[in-house]
């Protein structure tokens, strides 16, 4: 018997939509948890998922994305990256595993939650699919790094992350359970489908994909494309909810979401994806900058779908430009400063021809940051590697939980605010207008530094601080990724006369 066409009978197999007769509309999609207020029920039918796909059809696919994955992970075993790779390289895989597989796992809770409350059947139908989509995500990102724990306990991480107050964990799970578990389905969507999936994962898998295939690291290639291209598809179930708001006169809620989701995403990303793209992947390998990667999947194609939908840049869009010239510098600064606290080990990345590069994509750093770096590179070379990392913590952001660092000299300041008697830091204007978009949400949630000084992190010493972040614990803190051989290219320069 011949099979009918999906156009044929796709239309009437996913309109599971009814009337119900024994509780109210509200009843079965409560407003807090289904969002959507505004909208005429008759609306939410007309919802027409841009991306169609049978059961049938997702289930084959997606086996031989699998298929694909883990075959060129098996046929590569035999190269034992772990040890031939630039050690650059290695700890990027375990930065990005670690901040990334349960995440995924978190937002298929988001996607099953659409397929529960969303209001338009069409969404409820895609999701089901994102949902499957976001369980083979967690899955497959814990089973690669786990060939590598025996070799390494900092990979271990990978899985433990999530579960530890480690800071990089705290600032993701603030952003994370805001932007992804803690609002409306129609607002969730935005945040997490449109905002975040549609802008930044991009820059992350595809960015990085190119990366991984100089380094010669095909299995982590092969992997993230294959993820990026589920994200390709989910990614979209929040366009048509924007056209919704945007005819219901509702475009300022609208503009509202990306304006903060936009900025959230931003400040995590200048971790996840800014300091390994400018200064963890080796020199010699590098396709493009984080800021030529921002410039073309952020400036251009990511606004280019916002105004196509008829919205507008952030409000903030000035700031954005000129911080993508400073923040993930200052973070690299903090991080390598601060690496006992991470569960990877970081590379410097500036060596007297790493820092060319650098001085090339950002002219400039050399009289700024490099000048920092000059200072720490003088007391490697001159026997003093205790003076290279602080003896206190830093400053962090309540909205980012990320620490607040600017442009050596130029753009560090403390932006804080008084709420309900209790003081409030931030790194940015951008940041503190966020918080002040819903101080209720925001206001409960203590930072870092919050904990130390309120005494929750005992003893109240660096060691203690470390422990409380599972450093010691799980792995061993982090420590420079070369040992730092890359000091020798500055010994004889630099070195003081004995
Ligand atoms: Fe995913
Ligand atoms: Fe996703």
């Amino acid at each position: 018997m011949a099979l009918l066409e999906r156009d044929a009978w796709y239309d009437l197999a996913r309109t599971t939509e009814w009337t119900p007769s024994y509780i109210s509309q509200n009843e079965l999609f409560p407003p807090e948890m289904s969002g959507g207020e505004g909208i005429p029920d008759d609306a939410w039918a007309t919802y027409d998922e841009p991306y169609k796909v049978s059961y049938r059809e997702y289930v084959d696919v997606q086996r031989q994305k699998d298929a694909g994955a883990y075959s060129v992970k098996a046929a590569l075993e035999r190269v034992d990256l772990y040890n031939t790779a630039d050690p650059g390289w290695i700890n990027i895989l375990k930065e990005h595993y670690a901040a990334v597989a349960l995440v995924e796992y978190g937002a298929a809770f988001q996607e099953s939650r659409f397929v529960r409350w969303s209001k338009a059947p069409g969404m409820r139908n895609m999701a089901t699919f994102g949902m499957l989509d976001e369980i083979r995500h967690g899955q497959i990102q814990l089973y690669f790094p786990h060939e590598y724990i025996n070799k390494d306990r900092q990979f271990d991480w990978s899985h433990q992350t999530m579960f530890t107050n480690n800071w990089v964990a705290l600032g993701a799970r603030h952003f994370f359970d805001d932007v992804m578990m803690t609002r409306d389905a129609v607002a969730t969507s935005i945040f997490a489908n449109f905002a975040f999936e549609t802008g930044f994962t991009n820059l992350q898998f595809i960015g990085l994909s190119g990366d991984a295939a100089n380094a010669g690291d095909f299995t982590f290639s092969k992997l993230i494309q294959s993820i990026q291209s589920d994200e390709a598809r989910h990614a979209q179930l929040g366009t048509p909810l924007l056209q919704m708001l945007i005819e219901h006169g509702q475009k300022d809620k609208a503009q509202n979401y990306i304006d903060i989701a936009f900025w959230r995403s931003y400040r995590l990303f200048t971790i996840l994806s800014g300091i390994p793209m400018d200064y963890y992947v080796p020199l010699d390998v590098r396709e493009s900058s984080f800021k030529e990667f921002m410039e073309e999947w952020i400036v251009t194609q990511f606004i280019k779908s916002i105004e196509d939908l008829g919205l507008s840049k952030p409000w903030y869009w000035d700031v954005f430009l000129r911080d993508l010239d400073e923040h993930h510098h200052g973070q690299q600064l903090g991080t390598y400063s601060w690496r006992p606290t991470l569960w990877w080990n970081p590379a410097a990345g500036v060596s007297p021809e790493e820092r060319d590069w650098l001085e090339e994509k950002y002219p400039g750093w050399n009289d700024t940051f490099g000048k920092v770096w000059d200072v720490m590179i003088d007391n490697f070379v001159n026997g003093r590697p205790e003076k290279t990392v602080p003896g206190t913590l830093p400053m962090i952001c309540n909205v980012s939980q990320l620490p607040i660092v600017g442009t050596p000299g130029r753009t560090l300041r403390d932006i804080s605010i008084v709420h309900e008697g209790r003081k409030f830091h931030f790194a940015s204007d951008v940041d503190k207008w966020i918080f002040e978009q819903d101080p209720e949400r925001y206001k409960r949630h203590e930072n870092l530094i919050d904990r130390f000084l309120g005494g929750q992190i005992q003893p109240p010493d660096l060691g203690g601080v470390l422990e409380y972040m599972g450093l010691g614990v799980i792995s061993a803190g982090g420590d420079d990724a070369h040992g730092y051989a890359w000091v020798d290219k500055y010994r004889g320069k630099l070195q003081t006369a004995s």
